[in-house]
């Protein structure tokens, strides 16, 4: 049966891959965004893609002013739930200004739960990121591990996630499911939507990216002296479509289940493909999509970075139907006809 959801974020990278996704599959979606680290193209592009309209409301969702607008305009949508993945999530930046994260991501949290709640529908998706896990467990990493995060940002996703938990546990018409990211990387197969950072990428896959179109000189590998087969940190890559067709599947298990894994309904969900890919093997499978040099130096570790982490995706195969299904080739190949075809992001004239 085709769903009415308000996707929060779905400008951004993430979100606008969710948004074909469940348009392609006949759902009607509602974007709520700000349009802070993303650019209004993206809603056009997934139009292009699918062929349906994807209508934007762009507003604050932490912001009080904005607060009666995005109740009316949610209550007026008549939703069936919500996926929200509205946030600010540059740990640095979370770091510098960590009272800026924590009001922009749980305010705007706090805004959406209450739009839902005046509209009837307590059924909840939440981007949460492996990042609540820290460096305390064994790999691979299962949802029932210690959690401490070590940075700002990553405190606001824990801190939404026991709200959450909180929340269900009062009033059990809730169903909240937390995804757990691991890495996110690639780009849709059309090259039309993909990642768009802002400045200096933080996160490898983009810099790679820009060094392969030539915006930047080199790479530079953050340690080769970690306890990992080739020294450099292990991460678990997973291709956006991948993590989209995760959130849908989330979606249908919280309509046919009550989900219940310790805390009252709500679960905690790892979305990854649960194999570890070096920094060094990362650039060796860009440079071989890209079929050009990709220049690279060794640099110090980067503060706050952990050796090695990687999903246990059990839980997401056994509650949702759900594995990765696209290889580290195909995240490499679809990220770089994205960075090709857009060398500047959405700014590229085409
Ligand atoms: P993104 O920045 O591309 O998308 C987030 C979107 O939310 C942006 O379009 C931004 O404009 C919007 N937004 C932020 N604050 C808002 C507010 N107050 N009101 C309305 N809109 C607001 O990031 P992304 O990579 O697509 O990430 C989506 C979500 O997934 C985030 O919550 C992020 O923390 C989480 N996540 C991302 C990763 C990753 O590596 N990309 C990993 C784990 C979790
Ligand atoms: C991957 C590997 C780096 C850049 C971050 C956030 C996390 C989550 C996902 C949201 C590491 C190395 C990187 C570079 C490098 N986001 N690296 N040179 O650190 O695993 O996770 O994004 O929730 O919260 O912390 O991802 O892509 O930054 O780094 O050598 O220029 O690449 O040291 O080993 P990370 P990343």
């Amino acid at each position: 049966m085709s769903k009415r959801l308000i996707v929060t974020g779905g400008a951004g990278y993430i979100g606008s891959h969710v948004c074909v996704t469940l348009l392609e599959a006949g759902n009607e979606v509602l974007v709520i965004d700000n349009l802070d680290n993303s650019s209004a193209q993206a809603i056009e592009r997934i139009e292009q893609i699918t062929g349906k309209t994807a209508p934007l409301l762009r507003a604050d969702l932490s912001d009080p002013s904005c607060k009666g607008q995005i109740l009316d305009a949610v209550k007026a949508f008549k939703p069936t739930g919500a996926i929200h993945l509205a946030g600010l999530k540059a740990v640095g930046d979370s770091v510098a200004q960590p009272m800026r994260y924590y009001r922009n991501n749980i305010e705007a949290t706090w805004t959406l739960l209450e739009a839902l709640e005046q509209a009837d529908a307590k059924r909840l998706v939440f981007s949460s990121s492996a990042t609540v896990y820290g460096d305390l467990n064994q790999n691979p990493v299962q949802e029932d591990g210690a959690t401490g995060p070590t940075n700002p940002y990553g405190r606001t996703k824990l801190f939404i996630e026991e709200m959450l938990k909180d929340l269900a546990h009062s009033d059990s018409d809730w169903r909240i499911c937390n995804l757990r990211y691991f890495n996110p990387v690639g780009a849709h197969a059309s090259g039309k939507i993909g990642e768009d950072p802002t400045g200096v990428p933080n996160n490898l896959f983009p810099f790679i990216a820009q060094v392969a179109v030539g915006r930047r000189p080199k790479v530079n590998v953050y340690g080769n002296d970690y306890p990992t087969p080739d020294g450099t940190g292990v991460r678990d890559y997973i291709h956006v479509d991948d993590l989209a067709k995760g959130h849908m599947a989330a979606i249908h298990y919280l309509d046919e289940n009550v989900p219940n894994d310790g805390a009252n309904n709500t679960v905690d969900i790892n979305l990854g493909c649960g194999k570890g890919v070096s920094v060094l093997q990362a650039i060796e499978a860009f440079r071989n999509a890209a079929n050009r040099e990709i220049a690279f130096e060794i640099a110090s570790r980067r503060p706050g970075d952990v050796a090695e982490i990687v999903a246990n995706a059990g839980k997401a195969a056994a509650l949702l139907n759900w594995k990765t299904e696209k290889t580290l080739e195909d995240m490499c190949q679809d990220h770089w006809r994205w960075q090709q075809q857009n060398p500047n992001g959405y700014d590229t004239d085409s």
